[in-house]
């Protein structure tokens, strides 16, 4: 079965703030989002320090598909389905690693790290050397391209440059990758693990879900920081068109005793004099749409891989400044792994509750009939800001940011041609965004 347009807009009315927990369950939405959304969306696969030398290769998914990268002899980048051309299977089974080949593990074909099949068992008496090598080599993504060092692909060659996907998301996205003359490096070993839900529901909660971590996140903090959320932290949040959302709160460690204060406080100084205050000053979640999310001036990105209706993979990635002193790496991925690896003590809240309505969903009858509320903030935004378009809204806690990404979602749902985005009018504004910290940011 197959939604129509009709009952997929009837199932996200984002206007209204209502959405239908339909599609998180439904295999029908399911099956429609991996060609619609994941064959046609830019995603998110790997970052330059994790394929920096040639033959370097990180294997990962776009949608459900197995998908590898590898880092060309001549420096350039590549990207394949995964996938052998003989039978289908996975070619490449390692996470990670570095190769001249990927040879089949079931009959043996191998190709080379340009996706060329070199080599085929019995190719002169079992094919009587008739197999055209040339035709059978691996299938490229549509399109491959990187934003400060971060690489996205498409299957479609009809989406617009990756820029234009990102669209003001590039304003924040700068903030974490190019927020040092170094930039960032991520660290060898993602961190895996499964949750019975859908992935949109964490794809939604980092894009602007501060609301929840007063509440869910009670005891760990309780532990780091009691104060962080006695009161809704200052803060704010973007609501990108493009479907991207960014929450942030002025900027305070965790740790009420934070074994690097010494490198953090240095090292906002020198983001300030290269990004400015407003960027330089705060903790910040955010999701690139639709699966790649992150936690900005904390350590941590992730890709929210679906798995099915109710099922997605966490891959978790430890982001560092690349020149970083090796102790504070270090020590950065201890306290990443504690805070939001898969029995982190902050990571554990978060997966308690996505199973819970993953669970809800998955039993129950009536409890998907009733339309879950996405109002918060509604009518309470701005388009103020100096220098994104996109909606802004002056405190930490909102659903803008849900909203936009549903609104996205919607658009890639429902349209025949590649989604390009109309922009909005600007807001009436009802409330002003505290542009004391963003002016800053460009003096
Ligand atoms: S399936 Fe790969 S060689 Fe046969
Ligand atoms: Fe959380």
């Amino acid at each position: 079965m197959t939604l129509n347009d009709e009952q997929l807009t009837e199932l996200v009315q984002w206007e209204k703030g209502l959405i239908s927990p339909e599609i998180f369950i439904s295999d029908a939405v399911y099956e429609q989002e991996l060609e619609a959304l994941f064959g046609r969306a830019w995603l998110f696969l790997a970052h330059d320090s994790m394929i920096s030398k040639p033959g370097d290769f990180f294997t990962t998914y776009m949608g459900g598909d197995p998908v590898v990268i590898a880092r060309q002899r001549d420096g350039s980048v590549k990207a394949f389905l995964n996938v052998c051309r003989h039978r289908g299977l996975k070619l490449c089974r390692a996470e990670d690693g570095n190769t001249k080949t990927f040879t089949c593990t079931y009959h043996g074909w191998a190709f080379d790290i340009a996706g060329k099949l070199v080599s085929v068992p019995n190719h002169d008496d079992a094919y009587h050397g008739e197999l055209n090598q040339d035709e059978w080599g691996l299938i490229e993504v549509a399109q491959l391209d990187h934003y400060k060092g971060l690489w996205f692909a498409t299957f479609d060659k009809t989406a617009p440059p990756l820029t234009e996907f990102l669209g003001d998301m590039c304003y924040w996205i700068d903030g974490w990758a190019d927020h040092l003359p170094g930039g960032i490096e991520i660290l060898p070993g993602v961190i895996k693990w499964t949750i019975e839900g859908n992935w949109k529901l964490g794809a939604e909660q980092f894009g602007g879900d501060g609301y929840h971590a007063a509440v869910s996140h009670v005891s760990s903090f309780s532990l780091l920081d009691p104060s962080l959320f006695a009161t809704m932290p200052k803060g704010g949040q973007f609501a990108s068109r493009e479907g991207h959302g960014h929450s942030f709160m002025h900027a305070k460690s965790r740790f009420n005793d934070d074994p690097i204060a010494q490198y953090n406080h240095e090292r906002r100084l020198a983001m300030t004099d290269h990004v400015g205050e407003e960027r330089a000053n705060i903790l910040a979640n955010f999701t690139v749409f639709p699966n790649f999310s992150g936690l900005s001036g904390s350590a941590n990105l992730r890709i929210w891989h679906p798995k099915g209706p109710n099922k997605f993979e966490i891959w978790s990635f430890t982001v560092v400044d690349k020149n970083a002193p090796e102790d504070v790496k270090k020590r950065i991925q201890v306290s990443a792994g504690f805070t939001e690896g898969p029995a982190g003590i902050v990571e554990v809240d978060d997966g308690e509750q996505w199973n819970n309505i993953g669970s809800v969903l998955k039993y129950g009858c009536q409890s998907k009939k009733i339309f879950w509320n996405y109002t918060m903030g509604l009518g309470h935004e701005t388009s103020d800001h100096p220098l994104v378009k996109g909606k802004m809204k002056a405190t930490y806690f909102g659903e803008g940011p849900q909203r936009a990404f549903y609104r996205r979602w919607l658009e890639f749902m429902t349209s025949k041609e590649w989604p390009r985005v109309t922009p909005d009018a600007p807001l009436t504004e009802t409330e002003t965004f505290d542009q004391t910290v963003a002016s800053s940011a460009h003096e």
